[in-house]
């Protein structure tokens, strides 16, 4: 029997990604996925380190499975993503148990990691370098929707974050490596691309070239001219944007390309300009605001996201309300709070003015709830309006229904079979709506 393997992903789209991606490589040595892993005999946790409590599930996760490979010593045990590139050895020190510890920047290369793991060796890999182009194929979770890497890594130094610390320096695919794994996903039959970056906005920076007004040659806005001609693919979303570099060129394009979804998500992180300094976000609220409202003045019906922080060291009552004046006055589809977490190796975390557990989660429960009001309120806009859904799959609480999404990206529930429907676009009217989804009933197209 050939040998089995099981996937755990933890924390962003980034990771799920590359997880994707790792188990298309595994598939590729001739494994096979189990749901259940304590049925598999090789167990990758694809981790994640932005917040203190993201890693203790893992810790939680791979005592299990230690104790397990005593008992069983042909237990393979993986774990990669970035709590791996952040404890590095440590992680050895704690779970003797580990066969491969391994960076983000390694999750093409799990083939001959995994040789060197049979040929004995306990491995860690956390070198930075240089991340190879993916020639494997993904084992994608989705047959309708697919997610595409455009640019690895982050520049930026936010005083509270990680992720330049254990993802690199920005790293961006060439423009014909993403046509061409975009061109096979149209191929094989996907609808819709999410394209991927921490600061997507920032791609091609890293690429040689430049226009003779200076400007760089490969921009995200020429990316998106460049993929979204091709054939069979109708959406293009793409994540996450940084105020720093969006545009008004991007907006424009955005709006004038049709198949790029009007949906943008764009983080704040504060809605005050001292605590914008002290995060080094490089923007104020001001700037911020003018982006959301250039963003509405060429498309009125967008959806807005963000991602914000509260809490951050030295936080005032009033600098937090201005964050809560910024979420009143925006109007926000959707926003991830999260209350701040101080990280190893970040410079807020060294600064005497933390605040306590208990303010900032007031503060968290504050945010929350005027942001669930304000979702509420977007939703409305949609009620008895006909909106386009692509289907992406069933019900998995109502078999007789299919989910899919709007073009703004709210989820949509509506009765059909999905034997039927998967990967259609279809023609929605909404006779429902909730903070964060939409019901309604597919309007059958009179045939005349
Ligand atoms: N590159 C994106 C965000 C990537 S990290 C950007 O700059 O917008 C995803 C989110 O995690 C961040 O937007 C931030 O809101 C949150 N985050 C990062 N570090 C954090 C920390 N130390 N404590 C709490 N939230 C944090
Ligand atoms: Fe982190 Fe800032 Fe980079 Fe986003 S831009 S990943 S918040 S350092
Ligand atoms: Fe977490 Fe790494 Fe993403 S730290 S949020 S998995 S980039």
């Amino acid at each position: 029997m050939s040998r089995r393997y099981h996937v755990t992903t933890f924390g962003c789209q980034m990771n799920k990604a590359d997880s994707e991606r790792m188990a298309g490589i595994l598939d590729g040595m001739g494994y096979t996925f189990v749901e259940e892993p304590n049925e598999a005999d090789l167990i990758l946790y694809n981790t994640c380190t932005i917040r203190e409590n993201a890693e203790h599930k893992v810790y939680s996760y791979l005592g299990k499975q230690a104790k397990r490979k005593q008992q069983n010593p042909n237990l393979t045990l993986v774990v990669a993503g970035c709590m791996a590139q952040q404890e590095g050895e440590q992680l050895l020190r704690r779970v003797p148990e580990l066969d491969l510890v391994m960076g983000p920047q390694y999750a093409n290369q799990l083939d001959s990691l995994l040789e060197q793991v049979f040929q004995g060796n306990q491995v860690v890999a956390t070198e930075p370098v240089h991340i190879l182009e993916d020639i494997t194929k993904p084992r994608r979770d989705s047959t309708v929707t697919a997610w595409v890497n455009v640019i690895y890594g982050c520049n930026e130094r936010c005083t509270y974050c990680v992720v330049p610390g254990v993802r690199g320096t920005e790293q961006s695919r060439t423009p014909e490596a993403i046509v061409a794994e975009m061109t096979a996903l149209g191929q094989q039959g996907f609808k819709e691309v999410t394209l991927l970056g921490q600061n997507i906005d920032a791609y091609g920076r890293d690429l040689p070239g430049s226009t003779s007004d200076g400007r760089h040659l490969h921009t995200f806005t020429d990316l998106l001219h460049q993929v979204h001609d091709i054939e069979g693919i109708d959406r293009i979303r793409f994540a996450t944007s940084h105020p720093r570099y969006f545009t008004e060129r991007l907006i424009k394009t955005c709006a004038e390309l049709p198949k790029v979804c009007e949906h943008f998500h764009i983080p704040f992180q504060s809605g005050d300009n001292e605590l914008l300094k002290a995060m080094s976000r490089g923007y104020t609220h001001e700037k911020y605001r003018r982006i959301i409202e250039t963003i509405r003045g060429y498309m009125p019906d967008a959806s807005i996201s963000a991602d914000a922080i509260v809490g951050f060291p030295g936080e005032t009552e009033e600098q937090f309300e201005n964050t809560m004046i910024l979420v009143q006055d925006i109007g926000f589809d959707m926003l991830n709070t999260a209350a701040y977490s101080p990280r190893p190796g970040t410079p807020a975390a060294l600064w005497d003015n933390q605040l306590s557990e208990e303010v900032k989660a007031d503060r968290l429960q504050r945010l929350n709830h005027l942001v669930a009001q304000q979702a509420e309120a977007r939703s409305q806009r949609y009620a008895g309006r006909l909106e386009e859904v692509l289907v992406e799959a069933q019900n998995a609480k109502d078999p007789t229904q299919v989910m899919g999404r709007t073009r703004g990206n709210r989820l949509t529930f509506f009765t059909g079979n999905i034997d039927e429907l998967l990967g259609q676009t279809v023609t929605v009217r909404i006779s429902q709506v909730r903070p964060f989804s939409l019901s309604g009933e597919i309007v059958v197209p009179v045939l005349v």
